[in-house]
């Protein structure tokens, strides 16, 4: 009697998500309403970042970190705006540090997502060409990958001291060597489950996943970034976000 050999699993196809954690208060850019829900060109900075996620086509998931006590009217937003239709969104309540808020994000995941982007609502403006590239990285085997841009200014290290005391220069960095880092961030989704179960949160917690992933000696990999991506951190910021918005609908218009 021949027996059947079992039917191969079918692999499951790999997901991509994005998680954006947009719990921070964003007290540089003044007081007033939590930093992801002002409004950049009338429509809130976390849905323009929820857009340039959903953008690629690539993105199946979005999960929303929102401030602890803002989930409902987070949801509100996201039931409020046009949004692409093919892609799922959850909003989970997030936690004191950026590394807190975007472990909640990692642990809302469904088990069928392989490929996780980690991607700041202060940066509403990233274009999709830059998402895609990200996870056309990390979907060629690169455990984390990070868009960055080379620096325009001279960088130095310095001894921190009081405000309106002259601060010891310490050192110089060569500046060829050194990149500003941006975000989408793309990882492996068990790489960066591990650096965060693994990375325990100390002060202010991480800024950075990638730095995480670095310090668990797993390899991180960087590819262009953007302009555009920029972080809104400060009123300057903000002026110049609504500058690209003005051009981008320009160029749209003819
Ligand atoms: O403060 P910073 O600009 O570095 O914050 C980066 C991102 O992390 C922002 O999108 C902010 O909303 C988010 N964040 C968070 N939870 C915190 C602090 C910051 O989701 N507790």
């Amino acid at each position: 009697m021949s027996s059947m050999s079992p039917t191969p699993a079918e692999p499951s196809p790999s997901r991509t998500a994005a998680v954006i954690p947009a719990a921070g208060r964003g007290v540089r850019l003044g007081p007033g309403t939590p930093k992801a829900l002002r409004a950049l060109g009338g429509t809130p900075m976390l849905i323009h970042a929820v857009r340039a996620m959903a953008a690629s086509r690539a993105v199946t998931l979005v999960v929303l970190v929102a401030p602890p006590d803002g989930a409902a009217e987070v949801k509100n937003l996201i039931d409020g705006h046009a949004l692409p239709e093919r892609t799922d969104y959850v909003v989970v309540p997030g936690g004191a540090t950026r590394q807190e808020s975007v472990r909640l994000g990692l642990d809302a995941l469904p088990d069928d997502v392989s490929v996780v982007l980690v991607h700041d609502a202060a940066r509403p403006l990233v274009p999709v060409d830059t998402v895609d590239a990200v996870i056309e990285a990390v979907r060629d085997g690169a455990p984390a990958v990070v868009p960055a841009l080379p620096l325009a200014d001279t960088v130095k290290e310095v001894e921190p001291a009081e405000p309106g005391v002259p601060e010891p220069v310490l050192s110089t960095p060569v500046r060829v060597r050194l990149r500003a880092v941006q975000t989408p961030q793309g990882f492996d989704r068990d790489t960066l489950v591990r650096a965060h179960e693994s990375v325990a949160v100390d002060g202010e917690g991480a800024t950075d996943d990638a730095g995480m992933v670095e310090r668990l000696g797993a390899p991180v990999v960087v590819v262009p970034g953007h302009e555009e991506a920029f972080k809104v951190t400060r009123p300057l910021d903000l002026v110049l976000a609504e500058a690209v918005l003005a051009r981008r609908r320009a160029n749209d218009g003819f």
